[in-house]
């Protein structure tokens, strides 16, 4: 198995980050620094990640949490704010957190340490339906949802087709529907700002299939084996 494909099974983060690692000269094997992604790893390789030894585990951990604003998406903060890992506390696998939501968003989020897993979610290639329910501010035109449903550019950046449908009036602004299908930072609140429009609220409610449903603000469970399934068929 490549370096990089073994790394993320072995739950450190995702395929990306892990090729990060390497490129650091953060990973080494056998005692030596690897400095190429094309690198197999055989059985009985010692392989380490900053001195530490790193193996695949036999069994897997998949949560949903419904990340409240006022966290960070990382398992560390350089600036010492909360994060989503502390409030998952009590669980012992190594997670990490599939893709990001901005501080101020709150929503479905999936935490793993399967990291082969998380490469598929997020991947481009894959182009998994990520839906957000959205406040905006005032009341945007049919021409406006027409535009996003096409695709806008905003600050130099292309984001592509949505599904976007408006629910109503709600505090002050009108609440949409988005379902989009790429990634990007800030993808849905620089889509809004094309428009000259600000996004007043933000909450993912969907990933592919897998829904929010009644869960808290704060609060996580462990996913279902169909839930499992269905993500791994992706
Ligand atoms: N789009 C955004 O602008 N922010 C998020 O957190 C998620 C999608």
């Amino acid at each position: 198995m490549r370096i990089n494909k073994y790394l993320s099974s072995c739950g450190v983060d995702s395929r990306r980050k892990c090729e990060k690692l390497i490129e650091e000269g953060r990973v080494r094997l056998n005692g030596k620094t690897v400095t190429a992604f094309a690198v197999d790893i055989k059985d009985g390789d010692t392989v380490e990640v900053d001195g530490h030894v790193v193996r695949i585990a036999a069994k897997r951990t998949y949560i949903m949490l419904h990340k409240p604003k006022g966290c960070v998406c990382t398992v560390h903060d350089d600036k010492g704010r909360k994060t989503v890992m502390d409030l998952v506390g009590g669980v012992r696998a190594r997670l990490f957190p599939v893709g990001r939501l901005d501080y101020d968003t709150e929503g479905l989020l999936i935490l793993t340490d399967d990291g082969e897993l998380a490469n598929k979610i997020t991947h481009p290639k894959n182009a998994v339906a990520k839906t957000y329910s959205v406040r905006v501010e005032g009341e945007p035109t049919e021409a406006e949802l027409k535009r996003l449903r096409a695709g806008v550019e905003y600050g130099g950046v292309k984001y592509g087709a949505a599904r976007v449908s408006a629910v109503g009036a709600e505090n002050g602004g009108t609440k949409l529907n988005v379902t989009i299908f790429e990634g990007k930072n800030h993808e849905i609140k620089n889509m809004i700002e094309s428009l000259g429009r600000r996004v007043l609220f933000l909450k993912r409610v969907a990933i592919g299939e897998l829904r929010l449903g009644g869960l808290n603000r704060g609060e996580w469970r462990y996913l279902k084996t169909d839930e499992i399934e269905y993500l791994r068929s992706l």
